[in-house]
């Protein structure tokens, strides 16, 4: 059956400072951040019932929007607690939680210097799959068409909706290849990140990494890399070239909803899924976990 359309289900949604029933949170086609893509948002997961990480991303929020030019109209501390009620209110434990930020219908042209900013937050349930049979088999990546930009030629540093606009082209272009997602290279031709997910590879015991100096440095990236000094791993971020994938060892992604994932294959390199990668998903598989509830786990 089909999934039921993300505009017509069940529950409540933050609506610019009040829950409001799910399909009432509309907002007007005339939106400037509908045509001019002046729209930031977060992708966020609630294990155990508590988000991982909620600070870091509602900073991140804040910072995507300055970076467009705006500043959203509530504090850090108004959308995090709203996260929580939101998801108590739901009875959500595992879920996916989506806030975005956009200009509104006040100016409709280039310049939208008096719009007002919106925002909204979203919840839905997403277990956590942790099914480490499945996912050790690994996914198989294409090579995306697009590069991700030069920093002097678009804002990489914001989770700005526009600048997903070539990984849904690169992403629907690998699904109808037969492939899980797209490696996309940088404006120079250096490895840069898949469509939703940052890139790892390992070489010799060593962690490799492109440096996050035109795509996001994600979150879920920043933590794997403790994880995995935590380890006594090293962890190298350098310039990597396609070409060097010829001689890595093991690949994998790493994002909110990639959590560690192993890749089998990037277009015509192949991978095994090697140790450290199988330590690292169980790593941060366990680091996800609400804090409180491991502390009791272990104790008891
Ligand atoms: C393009 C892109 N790169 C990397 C990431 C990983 O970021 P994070 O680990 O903060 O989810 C994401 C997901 O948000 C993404 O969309």
């Amino acid at each position: 059956m089909a999934q039921l359309p993300f505009d017509q289900r069940e529950g409540h949604i933050w609506y610019d400072g009040v829950f409001v029933p799910w399909a009432e949170a509309k907002l007007h086609v005339l939106s400037h951040g509908l045509h001019y893509a002046s729209s930031v948002f977060e992708g966020e997961r609630a294990y155990g019932g508590e988000v991982f990480k909620l600070e870091e991303h509602t900073e991140r929020l804040h910072e995507s929007a300055r970076i467009l030019g705006f500043e959203i109209p509530y504090s850090a501390e108004t959308i995090n607690q709203a996260t929580r009620e939101l998801l108590a209110k739901g009875n959500l434990v595992d879920a996916y939680v989506r806030p975005v930020a956009w200009r509104g219908s006040e100016m409709m042209g280039v310049s939208a210097q008096s719009n007002t900013i919106h925002l909204a937050i979203a919840a839905w349930e997403w277990p956590s799959y942790f099914k480490p049979e499945e996912r050790l088999k690994g996914i198989r990546l294409d090579m995306a068409a697009y590069r991700r930009p030069d920093p002097m030629t678009a804002p990489s540093r914001s989770k700005a909706a526009g600048l997903y606009m070539i990984c849904t082209i690169s992403k629907h272009d690998a699904e109808r290849k037969g492939y899980a997602d797209a490696l996309m290279l940088d404006w120079r031709g250096q490895i840069a990140e898949a469509t939703g997910a940052n890139v790892f590879f390992v070489k010799d015991g060593k962690i490799h990494t492109p440096k996050p100096d035109c795509f996001l440095d994600g979150i879920t990236r920043r933590t794997v890399i403790d994880l995995a000094k935590r380890r006594g791993f090293e962890v190298i971020e350098r310039a990597i070239l396609p070409d060097e994938m010829e001689g890595f060892e093991a690949c994998f992604l790493t994002g909110t909803a990639a959590e560690v994932t192993p890749v089998s294959e990037v277009g015509p390199y192949t991978f095994t899924v090697d140790a450290i990668t199988k330590t690292l998903m169980e790593d941060y598989h366990v680091e996800v976990q609400p804090k409180a509830a491991a502390k009791v786990a272990a104790a008891g």
